[in-house]
Protein backbone atom coordinates (compact mmCIF):
# COMPACT_ATOMS: atom_id res chain seq x y z
CA UNK A 1 0.00 0.00 0.00
CA UNK A 2 2.08 3.20 -1.44
CA UNK A 3 -0.08 5.72 -0.71
CA UNK A 4 -0.67 8.05 2.46
CA UNK A 5 -3.86 8.59 3.79
CA UNK A 6 -4.93 12.25 2.40
CA UNK A 7 -2.56 14.97 3.50
CA UNK A 8 -4.30 18.06 3.28
CA UNK A 9 -7.84 17.32 4.41
CA UNK A 10 -8.62 19.76 6.63
CA UNK A 11 -12.52 19.78 8.43
CA UNK A 12 -12.25 23.50 9.24
CA UNK A 13 -11.52 24.58 5.85
CA UNK A 14 -14.90 22.26 4.68
CA UNK A 15 -17.02 24.15 7.90
CA UNK A 16 -15.73 27.54 6.10
CA UNK A 17 -16.77 26.43 2.62
CA UNK A 18 -19.96 25.16 4.20
CA UNK A 19 -20.54 28.10 5.79
CA UNK A 20 -19.38 30.17 2.30
CA UNK A 21 -22.55 27.71 -0.13
CA UNK A 22 -24.63 28.91 2.54
CA UNK A 23 -24.60 32.47 2.37
CA UNK A 24 -24.86 32.06 -1.24
CA UNK A 25 -27.87 29.62 -1.01
CA UNK A 26 -29.47 32.35 1.05
CA UNK A 27 -28.69 35.42 -0.63
CA UNK A 28 -29.64 33.81 -4.33
CA UNK A 29 -32.93 32.50 -2.80
CA UNK A 30 -33.86 36.20 -1.54
CA UNK A 31 -32.96 37.41 -5.11
CA UNK A 32 -35.46 34.50 -6.31
CA UNK A 33 -38.30 35.07 -3.85
CA UNK A 34 -37.74 39.18 -4.68
CA UNK A 35 -37.63 38.75 -8.00
CA UNK A 36 -40.04 36.08 -9.14
CA UNK A 37 -37.99 35.09 -12.22
CA UNK A 38 -34.85 33.54 -13.12
CA UNK A 39 -32.74 36.98 -13.68
CA UNK A 40 -32.03 35.77 -10.45
CA UNK A 41 -28.87 33.97 -11.62
CA UNK A 42 -27.08 37.08 -13.62
CA UNK A 43 -27.04 38.72 -9.87
CA UNK A 44 -24.71 36.22 -8.28
CA UNK A 45 -21.40 36.78 -8.63
CA UNK A 46 -19.31 34.89 -5.91
CA UNK A 47 -15.22 34.59 -5.98
CA UNK A 48 -13.54 31.75 -4.95
CA UNK A 49 -9.69 33.38 -4.59
CA UNK A 50 -9.92 33.77 -1.05
CA UNK A 51 -10.07 29.80 -0.87
CA UNK A 52 -6.34 29.30 0.65
CA UNK A 53 -4.06 27.38 -1.45
CA UNK A 54 -3.69 24.15 1.01
CA UNK A 55 -7.21 24.02 -0.08
CA UNK A 56 -6.62 22.93 -3.22
CA UNK A 57 -8.94 19.78 -3.58
CA UNK A 58 -11.87 21.37 -2.21
CA UNK A 59 -12.50 23.96 -4.92
CA UNK A 60 -13.79 24.91 -7.18
CA UNK A 61 -16.74 25.17 -5.55
CA UNK A 62 -18.60 28.11 -6.97
CA UNK A 63 -16.82 29.96 -8.46
CA UNK A 64 -17.52 32.96 -10.44
CA UNK A 65 -20.75 32.71 -11.73
CA UNK A 66 -21.28 35.64 -13.79
CA UNK A 67 -23.27 35.38 -17.02
CA UNK A 68 -24.81 37.92 -19.04
CA UNK A 69 -27.30 35.73 -21.72
CA UNK A 70 -25.06 32.80 -22.15
CA UNK A 71 -27.41 30.72 -20.23
CA UNK A 72 -26.71 27.49 -18.12
CA UNK A 73 -25.71 24.23 -19.59
CA UNK A 74 -24.92 21.18 -17.66
CA UNK A 75 -24.74 17.39 -17.56
CA UNK A 76 -26.54 14.48 -15.71
CA UNK A 77 -23.84 12.60 -13.34
CA UNK A 78 -24.29 9.23 -13.77
CA UNK A 79 -21.74 6.61 -13.28
CA UNK A 80 -18.57 6.19 -11.27
CA UNK A 81 -15.46 7.80 -12.52
CA UNK A 82 -14.92 7.36 -15.63
CA UNK A 83 -18.42 8.17 -17.15
CA UNK A 84 -18.33 11.49 -15.25
CA UNK A 85 -14.92 11.99 -16.69
CA UNK A 86 -16.71 11.16 -20.31
CA UNK A 87 -19.78 13.35 -19.22
CA UNK A 88 -17.80 16.59 -18.09
CA UNK A 89 -15.45 16.49 -21.13
CA UNK A 90 -18.67 16.01 -23.24
CA UNK A 91 -20.31 18.72 -21.75
CA UNK A 92 -17.20 21.07 -21.70
CA UNK A 93 -17.10 20.47 -25.32
CA UNK A 94 -20.62 20.76 -26.72
CA UNK A 95 -21.41 23.92 -24.75
CA UNK A 96 -18.35 25.54 -26.11
CA UNK A 97 -19.49 24.25 -29.38
CA UNK A 98 -22.84 25.65 -29.13
CA UNK A 99 -21.31 29.30 -27.34
CA UNK A 100 -22.94 28.65 -23.82
CA UNK A 101 -21.75 28.72 -20.47
CA UNK A 102 -20.99 25.16 -18.90
CA UNK A 103 -22.07 24.35 -15.26
CA UNK A 104 -21.40 20.83 -13.61
CA UNK A 105 -24.39 19.30 -10.77
CA UNK A 106 -23.52 19.28 -7.34
CA UNK A 107 -23.07 15.03 -7.59
CA UNK A 108 -20.64 15.42 -10.45
CA UNK A 109 -18.51 18.25 -8.31
CA UNK A 110 -18.62 15.69 -5.32
CA UNK A 111 -16.85 12.81 -7.50
CA UNK A 112 -14.45 14.59 -9.47
CA UNK A 113 -13.16 17.81 -7.64
CA UNK A 114 -11.38 15.98 -5.07
CA UNK A 115 -9.23 14.48 -8.00
CA UNK A 116 -9.27 17.65 -10.90
CA UNK A 117 -8.67 20.59 -10.82
CA UNK A 118 -11.70 21.54 -12.90
CA UNK A 119 -12.71 24.67 -14.14
CA UNK A 120 -16.40 24.38 -14.84
CA UNK A 121 -18.61 26.06 -11.89
CA UNK A 122 -20.84 24.24 -9.55
CA UNK A 123 -24.34 25.06 -9.81
CA UNK A 124 -25.54 25.36 -6.28
CA UNK A 125 -27.64 22.48 -5.19
CA UNK A 126 -30.82 24.20 -3.76
CA UNK A 127 -30.91 25.59 -7.14
CA UNK A 128 -30.85 22.68 -9.16
CA UNK A 129 -34.31 21.98 -9.60
CA UNK A 130 -35.20 25.73 -9.74
CA UNK A 131 -33.72 25.61 -13.48
CA UNK A 132 -36.43 24.70 -16.42
CA UNK A 133 -34.20 22.41 -17.68
CA UNK A 134 -34.41 21.38 -21.30
CA UNK A 135 -33.34 17.64 -21.40
CA UNK A 136 -31.27 16.72 -24.06
CA UNK A 137 -30.02 12.93 -24.67
CA UNK A 138 -27.09 12.04 -26.25
CA UNK A 139 -26.03 9.16 -28.21
CA UNK A 140 -22.00 8.14 -27.53
CA UNK A 141 -20.95 9.65 -30.95
CA UNK A 142 -20.91 13.02 -32.04
CA UNK A 143 -23.22 13.83 -34.62
CA UNK A 144 -23.82 17.04 -36.75
CA UNK A 145 -27.58 17.95 -35.11
CA UNK A 146 -25.54 18.54 -31.73
CA UNK A 147 -23.74 21.39 -33.13
CA UNK A 148 -26.92 23.11 -32.98
CA UNK A 149 -28.67 21.91 -29.94
CA UNK A 150 -31.43 25.04 -29.07
CA UNK A 151 -31.75 25.81 -25.73
CA UNK A 152 -30.79 28.33 -22.86
CA UNK A 153 -30.61 25.77 -20.35
CA UNK A 154 -30.22 22.24 -21.45
CA UNK A 155 -29.18 19.59 -19.73
CA UNK A 156 -27.32 16.90 -21.28
CA UNK A 157 -28.20 13.49 -20.61
CA UNK A 158 -26.72 10.42 -21.11
CA UNK A 159 -23.31 8.44 -20.76
CA UNK A 160 -21.23 10.05 -23.21
CA UNK A 161 -18.11 8.92 -23.72
CA UNK A 162 -16.48 9.43 -27.02
CA UNK A 163 -13.41 11.79 -28.19
CA UNK A 164 -15.34 12.93 -31.26
CA UNK A 165 -17.09 15.40 -28.43
CA UNK A 166 -13.60 16.86 -27.49
CA UNK A 167 -10.71 15.68 -28.90
CA UNK A 168 -10.00 19.00 -30.70
CA UNK A 169 -10.46 20.53 -27.52
CA UNK A 170 -7.34 18.13 -26.27
CA UNK A 171 -5.06 20.43 -24.40
CA UNK A 172 -8.00 22.14 -22.88
CA UNK A 173 -9.66 18.31 -21.66
CA UNK A 174 -6.06 17.70 -19.95
CA UNK A 175 -6.05 20.76 -18.27
CA UNK A 176 -9.47 20.00 -16.55
CA UNK A 177 -8.25 16.44 -15.58
CA UNK A 178 -5.14 17.87 -14.32
CA UNK A 179 -4.59 16.18 -10.81
CA UNK A 180 -4.82 18.44 -7.96
CA UNK A 181 -0.61 18.08 -6.90
CA UNK A 182 -0.62 15.72 -3.77
CA UNK A 183 -2.09 13.03 -6.01
CA UNK A 184 0.30 13.86 -8.10
CA UNK A 185 3.24 13.24 -5.70
CA UNK A 186 2.02 10.40 -4.72
CA UNK A 187 1.92 8.62 -8.41
CA UNK A 188 5.20 9.87 -9.14
CA UNK A 189 6.96 8.57 -5.83
CA UNK A 190 5.23 5.18 -6.02
CA UNK A 191 7.07 5.21 -10.10
CA UNK A 192 10.55 6.21 -8.71
CA UNK A 193 10.38 3.65 -6.45
CA UNK A 194 9.82 1.36 -9.46
CA UNK A 195 12.67 2.62 -10.91
CA UNK A 196 14.82 1.89 -8.40
CA UNK A 197 18.36 1.75 -9.92
CA UNK A 198 17.84 1.46 -13.02
CA UNK A 199 19.40 4.40 -15.25
CA UNK A 200 16.14 4.60 -17.75
CA UNK A 201 12.78 3.08 -17.48
CA UNK A 202 9.58 3.34 -19.51
CA UNK A 203 6.61 2.83 -17.93
CA UNK A 204 3.59 1.11 -18.99
CA UNK A 205 0.82 1.30 -16.88
CA UNK A 206 -1.99 -1.53 -17.37
CA UNK A 207 -5.53 -1.49 -16.57
CA UNK A 208 -7.11 -4.40 -16.04
CA UNK A 209 -10.86 -4.16 -15.58
CA UNK A 210 -12.87 -6.90 -14.04
CA UNK A 211 -15.09 -6.83 -11.05
CA UNK A 212 -18.68 -7.00 -12.36
CA UNK A 213 -17.69 -7.62 -16.15
CA UNK A 214 -16.63 -10.50 -15.59
CA UNK A 215 -20.54 -11.69 -15.40
CA UNK A 216 -21.63 -8.75 -17.11
CA UNK A 217 -19.80 -9.11 -20.47
CA UNK A 218 -20.89 -12.73 -21.28
CA UNK A 219 -24.55 -12.46 -20.40
CA UNK A 220 -26.05 -9.01 -20.70
CA UNK A 221 -23.32 -8.02 -23.73
CA UNK A 222 -22.33 -11.51 -25.45
CA UNK A 223 -18.58 -10.34 -24.74
CA UNK A 224 -15.80 -11.21 -22.96
CA UNK A 225 -13.25 -9.44 -20.78
CA UNK A 226 -9.89 -9.45 -21.77
CA UNK A 227 -8.00 -12.68 -21.06
CA UNK A 228 -4.06 -14.15 -20.28
CA UNK A 229 -3.27 -14.21 -24.25
CA UNK A 230 -4.25 -10.74 -24.58
CA UNK A 231 -2.51 -9.30 -21.54
CA UNK A 232 0.75 -12.12 -23.30
CA UNK A 233 0.27 -9.99 -26.50
CA UNK A 234 0.14 -6.36 -25.69
CA UNK A 235 2.97 -6.76 -23.15
CA UNK A 236 5.35 -8.88 -25.37
CA UNK A 237 4.48 -5.75 -27.67
CA UNK A 238 5.80 -3.37 -25.09
CA UNK A 239 8.40 -5.82 -24.03
CA UNK A 240 9.92 -5.74 -27.78
CA UNK A 241 9.53 -1.76 -28.31
CA UNK A 242 11.50 -0.72 -25.08
CA UNK A 243 13.76 -2.52 -23.76
CA UNK A 244 13.10 -0.83 -20.44
CA UNK A 245 10.06 -1.65 -20.06
CA UNK A 246 8.15 -1.98 -16.78
CA UNK A 247 4.06 -2.89 -16.20
CA UNK A 248 2.40 -0.82 -13.09
CA UNK A 249 -0.56 -2.77 -12.92
CA UNK A 250 -4.19 -1.88 -11.50
CA UNK A 251 -6.98 -3.71 -11.56
CA UNK A 252 -10.09 -4.41 -9.06
CA UNK A 253 -9.15 -8.11 -9.62
CA UNK A 254 -5.94 -7.85 -8.31
CA UNK A 255 -5.98 -11.95 -7.12
CA UNK A 256 -6.59 -12.75 -10.80
CA UNK A 257 -3.78 -10.51 -12.03
CA UNK A 258 -1.15 -12.18 -10.39
CA UNK A 259 -2.15 -15.57 -11.39
CA UNK A 260 -2.42 -14.50 -14.88
CA UNK A 261 0.10 -12.06 -15.90
CA UNK A 262 3.43 -13.19 -16.29
CA UNK A 263 6.01 -11.81 -13.69
CA UNK A 264 9.09 -14.02 -13.89
CA UNK A 265 10.96 -11.26 -15.53
CA UNK A 266 10.83 -9.12 -12.61
CA UNK A 267 9.57 -6.12 -14.98
CA UNK A 268 5.54 -6.50 -13.39
CA UNK A 269 4.67 -4.61 -10.57
CA UNK A 270 1.11 -4.89 -8.94
CA UNK A 271 0.68 -1.50 -7.74
CA UNK A 272 -2.77 -0.65 -7.42
CA UNK A 273 -4.97 -0.87 -4.70
CA UNK A 274 -7.88 -1.57 -6.00
CA UNK A 275 -10.19 -0.17 -4.30
CA UNK A 276 -13.07 0.98 -5.69
CA UNK A 277 -14.41 3.74 -3.97
CA UNK A 278 -11.76 5.53 -4.06
CA UNK A 279 -10.37 4.89 -7.79
CA UNK A 280 -8.47 8.21 -8.24
CA UNK A 281 -5.21 6.70 -6.63
CA UNK A 282 -5.01 3.79 -9.07
CA UNK A 283 -6.39 5.89 -11.54
CA UNK A 284 -3.69 8.66 -11.13
CA UNK A 285 -1.14 5.74 -11.25
CA UNK A 286 -1.81 4.41 -14.70
CA UNK A 287 -1.94 8.18 -15.69
CA UNK A 288 1.41 8.89 -15.08
CA UNK A 289 2.80 6.32 -17.20
CA UNK A 290 4.23 6.51 -20.52
CA UNK A 291 1.96 4.39 -21.80
CA UNK A 292 -0.92 2.47 -21.19
CA UNK A 293 -2.26 -1.17 -21.47
CA UNK A 294 -6.32 -0.97 -21.53
CA UNK A 295 -8.94 -3.65 -21.11
CA UNK A 296 -12.14 -2.44 -20.78
CA UNK A 297 -14.22 0.56 -19.74
CA UNK A 298 -14.32 4.16 -19.24
CA UNK A 299 -11.60 4.17 -16.55
CA UNK A 300 -9.13 2.36 -19.00
CA UNK A 301 -10.12 5.17 -21.81
CA UNK A 302 -9.53 8.02 -19.74
CA UNK A 303 -6.43 6.48 -18.29
CA UNK A 304 -4.90 5.95 -21.36
CA UNK A 305 -6.02 9.67 -22.87
CA UNK A 306 -4.68 11.19 -19.92
CA UNK A 307 -0.88 9.46 -19.89
CA UNK A 308 -1.17 10.50 -24.06
CA UNK A 309 1.46 7.63 -25.34
CA UNK A 310 0.75 4.27 -26.94
CA UNK A 311 -2.35 2.80 -26.10
CA UNK A 312 -2.93 -1.01 -26.61
CA UNK A 313 -6.66 -2.10 -26.38
CA UNK A 314 -8.56 -5.08 -26.47
CA UNK A 315 -10.44 -4.67 -29.67
CA UNK A 316 -13.94 -6.49 -30.95
CA UNK A 317 -14.69 -7.84 -27.74
CA UNK A 318 -18.29 -8.55 -28.09
CA UNK A 319 -19.82 -11.02 -30.88
CA UNK A 320 -21.21 -8.98 -33.82
CA UNK A 321 -25.23 -9.05 -33.23
CA UNK A 322 -24.10 -7.74 -29.12
CA UNK A 323 -26.40 -5.49 -28.32
CA UNK A 324 -23.60 -3.60 -26.94
CA UNK A 325 -23.15 -2.13 -30.58
CA UNK A 326 -26.08 -0.46 -30.75
CA UNK A 327 -24.51 1.66 -27.74
CA UNK A 328 -21.07 2.24 -28.40
CA UNK A 329 -19.23 2.39 -31.68
CA UNK A 330 -15.31 1.32 -31.12
CA UNK A 331 -14.46 3.65 -33.76
CA UNK A 332 -15.59 6.70 -32.14
CA UNK A 333 -14.28 5.44 -28.04
CA UNK A 334 -10.82 4.52 -29.11
CA UNK A 335 -8.30 7.30 -31.05
CA UNK A 336 -7.17 5.91 -34.57
CA UNK A 337 -3.86 5.94 -33.38
CA UNK A 338 -4.34 3.33 -30.66
CA UNK A 339 -3.49 -0.12 -31.13
CA UNK A 340 -6.25 -2.83 -30.54
CA UNK A 341 -5.51 -6.53 -30.01
CA UNK A 342 -8.42 -9.08 -30.96
CA UNK A 343 -10.43 -10.40 -28.19
CA UNK A 344 -10.60 -14.33 -27.99
CA UNK A 345 -14.02 -14.85 -28.74
CA UNK A 346 -14.21 -18.59 -28.43
CA UNK A 347 -15.81 -18.64 -25.10
CA UNK A 348 -18.97 -17.67 -26.56
CA UNK A 349 -19.30 -19.74 -29.18
CA UNK A 350 -21.23 -23.06 -28.53
CA UNK A 351 -19.48 -26.01 -27.56
CA UNK A 352 -19.06 -28.93 -30.53
C1 LIG B 1 7.73 8.72 -18.59
O1 LIG B 1 6.94 8.90 -17.43
C2 LIG B 1 7.65 9.43 -16.33
C3 LIG B 1 6.70 9.43 -15.14
O2 LIG B 1 5.53 10.15 -15.41
C4 LIG B 1 8.16 10.83 -16.69
O3 LIG B 1 8.89 11.33 -15.62
C5 LIG B 1 9.03 10.73 -17.93
O4 LIG B 1 9.41 12.02 -18.32
C6 LIG B 1 8.30 10.05 -19.06
N1 LIG B 1 9.20 9.80 -20.17
C7 LIG B 1 8.96 10.22 -21.39
C8 LIG B 1 9.96 9.87 -22.43
O5 LIG B 1 7.95 10.83 -21.68
C1 LIG C 1 -12.53 -5.54 -35.47
O1 LIG C 1 -13.52 -5.99 -36.41
C2 LIG C 1 -13.69 -5.15 -37.53
C3 LIG C 1 -14.88 -5.67 -38.31
O2 LIG C 1 -14.76 -7.05 -38.53
C4 LIG C 1 -12.40 -5.13 -38.33
O3 LIG C 1 -12.53 -4.28 -39.45
C5 LIG C 1 -11.28 -4.62 -37.42
O4 LIG C 1 -10.05 -4.66 -38.11
C6 LIG C 1 -11.18 -5.45 -36.16
N1 LIG C 1 -10.21 -4.81 -35.27
C7 LIG C 1 -9.10 -5.42 -34.87
C8 LIG C 1 -8.17 -4.60 -34.05
O5 LIG C 1 -8.85 -6.57 -35.13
Amino acid sequence: MYFPKRPTFNPSGLLVGLCFLSLVSISTFWHLQRNDSYSWWWTISVKNTSDPPEHEHMTPSVSSIRNKDGGMWTVNSLGRLGNQMGEYATLYGLAKLNGHQAYILPAMHQKLAPIFKLTLPMIPSELVDKIPWRKYHLHDWMSEEYRHIEGKYVQLTGTPCSYTFYDHLRHEIRQEFAFHDYIKEDANRYLLQVRGQRKTVTYIGVHVRRGDYITVMPNTWKGVVADKSYLDKAMNYFREKYHDAVFVVASNGMAWCKENMDASRGDVYFAGDGQESSPERDFALIAHCNHTIMTIGTFGIWASYLAGGETVYLANYTLPDSPFLKLFKPSAAFLPEWIGIPADLSPLLPKS
